[in-house]
């Protein structure tokens, strides 16, 4: 029987194989709904690299400069990590190169992978039309905080679980607790949202707007996915079913 496993953060990631395995990352605060977002409103394409510098030299040639450090956008550059930013028409069928603390960090760090998508609240029943109907193992891949676990990711991770029911084998415990830990807080995830650290860092920002939107379920029907050194719109030719 396939299985499903949950990696809570990067630094974990030598533990996995991903040879065989659709891996889906996970940053919902806030780079997988900016990039859902994004792809959503028909950006062409998003380039994720870790470093400001790879950001500032691909935005010297012509890529669109994303770029956020602790939640912040980094002065000199075209946008933040805000999902509203990633909104605007101007960023049609344009590229944009990519950086912030922990999403882009966990994007690459999946290479090797089947497969690389993009999940978050924003796309959850695409995602999970799409993962119920695969023929091979899944790994939700948790961007956490500066390699630590965070709240947020995990309680994703564990609505993805839950969602899935018994399609899937558990391949650890971490299924287990991630999707109890989602039964117990989901008719409230805001207020479960209330104990997490990285919310609280985005309200003293003032992104309260931010936090609200990144937990809409289902405000889009795309699946980005991460091939080469793009991430893109999934088509129907990119489907592993
Ligand atoms: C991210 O990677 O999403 C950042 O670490 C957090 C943010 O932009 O708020």
């Amino acid at each position: 029987m396939k299985k499903i496993d949950i990696c809570l953060s990067p630094d974990l990631i030598h533990q996995y194989d991903l040879g065989s395995t659709v891996v889906v990352v996970i940053d919902v605060l806030r780079a997988t709904s900016s990039i859902t977002t994004g792809i959503a409103h028909g950006v062409r394409a998003i380039r994720p690299v870790e470093t400001l510098g790879e950001c500032r030299e691909l935005k010297l040639q012509g890529h669109i400069g994303a770029a956020e450090r602790g939640g912040k956008k980094v002065g000199g550059f075209d946008l933040g990590n805000s999902p509203f930013s990633f909104m605007n028409p101007e960023l049609e069928d344009t590229k944009i190169a990519m950086t912030t603390t922990n999403g882009t960090i966990t994007l690459k760090k999946s290479k090797g992978a089947l497969q690389i998508i993009i999940g978050s609240f924003l796309n959850f029943s695409a995602l999970l039309t799409y993962l119920e109907r695969l023929p091979c193992n899944v790994l939700l891949h948790c961007a956490g905080w500066k390699g630590k676990i965070n709240l947020e990711d995990t309680l994703f991770a564990g609505a993805v679980v839950f969602g899935l029911k018994q399609m899937f084998e558990y391949a650890s415990d971490v299924p287990v607790m991630a999707a109890n830990l989602y039964r117990h807080y989901k008719d409230n995830l805001k207020s479960a949202l209330e104990d997490s650290s990285h919310v609280r860092r985005l309200l003293d920002l003032g992104l309260e707007k931010d936090i609200e939107f990144c937990l809409k379920f289902d405000a889009y029907k795309v699946i980005p996915v991460y091939k080469g050194e793009y991430i893109t719109k999934m088509k129907l030719s990119d489907m592993l079913l």
